[in-house]
């Protein structure tokens, strides 16, 4: 069947769109309403449309020239948008809905709204269209690491708007791990005096690869983690945070050594990869992560809590005659199974306050319980398992959904990592296997992509790695139509215009500018081969 493309340069691309005569033109005479419930979606749209018209938008009646309201017709998140010369109209099954319809209707006035001062000379107009939207995925996400770089506040609110804008609805935060501790706990004060910050970090990939002598650090204190998840919740988008165990733990380690393996004085880990400290599974330890989470349950509203659970060496337990005692004692027969007992625990305790695990797809490597979901990132073989096994899924396979890997073969990537993963890679990402019955397929969730960030030190880093790449991601995630590289190439054209206008420092398809560019800083390529090969062998224990 040929493409269509898409009459209006929307993105994600909607599912049905029709263009009709004339314009609806903003002016200082037009109003707003919004129906019960939406006032809040209305105010924002006031204000995203504020800056750069300099209208105010006004209240008015029912009948005012853009209505705003809940259609019980609609499913949650659906909206439908009608523009005619006289009024726009938007309706949603809810106030999520509405808020994709505001978004919509942004991406259909010129670009310069996107700025954050009055624009002169712009005609503030919209064509005459009908929308009919919905999204395919109701986990729209993207994964931010923000312990080996940390990412300030006002920064991480900037990226929630850039979410937002794009319609994805779920922020897996990142939040712990070796080379940092990013969130407070009133209750271990250490973890984020001790663990929130570093000597020096790595610069590059490899083991020769030198340091900068240069600390590191920084933590959301639980004021900030309020406000973030408030603000995120205002836009639609629930923050899922992970605090990770019982790998990934240095930083902890480093604050109280009495939860690690051997006991040792340890600092907050100034490398990258994978570490072999990692937690004892003391009644003790396990408490102290009960009593982590607790205070990470009372910040985080979701419905799922990361407990990590990736890349956890079983050296230090093997070597260790106490966790050989413990293993005895609980009738578990390999280290595996400890893991697997450890993650257990989490479980119980966070299922008990009525949230579900999320974790990484090691987890599988032992019984879950049903509730468990899991993000598939070594490839797709997770997906398959966890659904066949009847686990909820969010695919994150590395090869098309890790935007810290390299964006193409140029010598010129920025500190260039992994395999290249291009926009049109990423735009061919399909997070339903073909090889899933229906009742299994509705296990995905949907998907997210990944911003892990060794190598990537600094906001605009993080824009250039992240765009346009992210904006592939979320029509793969929204988009239940259609989906056409052409076409999504000509609406990516209109869209660069308006992160030009909110100032994302995003890739252009010619490669990295000069600044953008890290000359004499290591990466770590590999052939797509190569690395295919590696996740063959780590997800060899995976059975469904
Ligand atoms: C991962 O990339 N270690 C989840």
């Amino acid at each position: 069947m040929p493409h269509t493309s898409c009459p209006l340069p929307l993105l994600p691309r909607p599912l049905e769109s029709t263009v009709g005569a004339g314009e609806f033109t903003l002016t200082a005479t037009t109003t707003l309403w919004a129906g019960p419930g939406l006032e809040a979606v209305a105010v924002w749209l006031q204000g995203a449309l504020r800056p750069a018209t300099a209208l105010a938008l006004t209240f008015d009646a029912e009948s005012a020239d853009i209505q705003l309201s809940l259609e019980p017709g609609l499913a949650p998140e659906a909206f439908t948008l009608e523009v005619s010369p006289a009024r726009v109209v938007i309706g949603g099954g809810d106030a999520a809905g509405v808020f994709y319809g505001c978004q919509a209707l942004l991406q259909l006035l010129p670009p310069q709204v996107f700025r954050s001062a009055p624009v002169a000379g712009v005609r503030w107009s919209v064509p005459a269209c009908t929308v009919r939207d919905a999204p395919r995925f109701g986990w729209r996400g993207t994964m931010l690491d923000v312990v080996r770089h940390f990412l300030p506040k006002r920064e991480l609110l900037r990226f929630i708007d850039l979410m937002a804008m794009h319609r994805l609805n779920t922020l897996h935060l990142h939040l712990t791990d070796d080379q940092g501790w990013r969130v407070e706990i009133l209750r271990y004060p250490r973890l984020t005096q001790v663990g929130g910050w570093r000597r020096e970090s790595q610069v590059g990939a490899g083991v020769d690869a030198p340091s900068d002598g240069r600390p590191h650090g920084g933590y959301y204190t639980q004021e900030d983690i309020r406000e973030i998840v408030a603000y995120a919740g205002a836009r639609f988008i629930t923050v899922v945070p992970e605090i990770e165990t019982p790998g990934h733990v240095q930083a902890a380690l480093a604050a109280y050594p009495e939860l690690g393996v051997t006991g040792a004085a340890l600092e907050v880990f100034t490398r990258w990869g994978i570490n072999k400290n990692v937690l004892n599974t003391e009644e003790s330890t396990v408490d102290f992560f009960r009593n982590v989470f607790d205070e990470v349950m009372d910040l985080f509203p979701g419905t799922y809590i990361g407990v990590g659970g990736d890349e956890c060496p079983k050296d230090q337990w093997r070597a260790d005659a106490r966790s050989q005692e413990l293993m005895k004692e609980r009738g578990i027969g390999t280290e595996e199974e400890l893991q697997n007992w450890f993650v257990g625990q989490l479980d119980t305790h966070i299922s008990a306050r009525g949230r579900r695990i999320f974790g990484w797809d090691e987890i599988l490597e032992g019984e879950l319980s049903s509730t468990a979901a899991v993000a598939s990132w070594r490839g797709m073989t997770g997906a398959l398992a966890a659904a066949r096994r009847g686990h909820d899924v969010v695919c994150c396979p590395d090869n098309l959904a890790y935007l810290d890997y390299r964006q193409s073969d140029l010598p010129t990537e920025p500190i260039p990592v992994s395999i290249p993963l291009t926009v049109a890679d990423v735009y061919g990402f399909e997070p339903v296997p073909a090889d899933l019955t229906p009742e299994q397929a509705r296990h995905i969730l949907g998907g997210q992509a990944n911003l892990w960030t060794e190598h990537i030190d600094s906001p605009s880093g993080l824009d250039y790695m992240a765009f346009p790449r992210l904006c592939a991601m979320a029509e793969v995630l929204w988009s239940a139509g259609e989906r056409s590289l052409a076409d999504f190439n000509t609406r990516l054209e209109a869209h660069l215009l308006r992160l030009d206008a909110v100032g994302v420092e995003y890739r252009h398809a010619t490669g990295p500018a000069p600044w953008q560019q890290r000359p004499g800083v290591a990466g770590r390529p590999e052939t797509v081969e190569a690395r295919a090969a590696h996740i063959a062998t780590l997800v060899a224990s995976i059975s469904s």
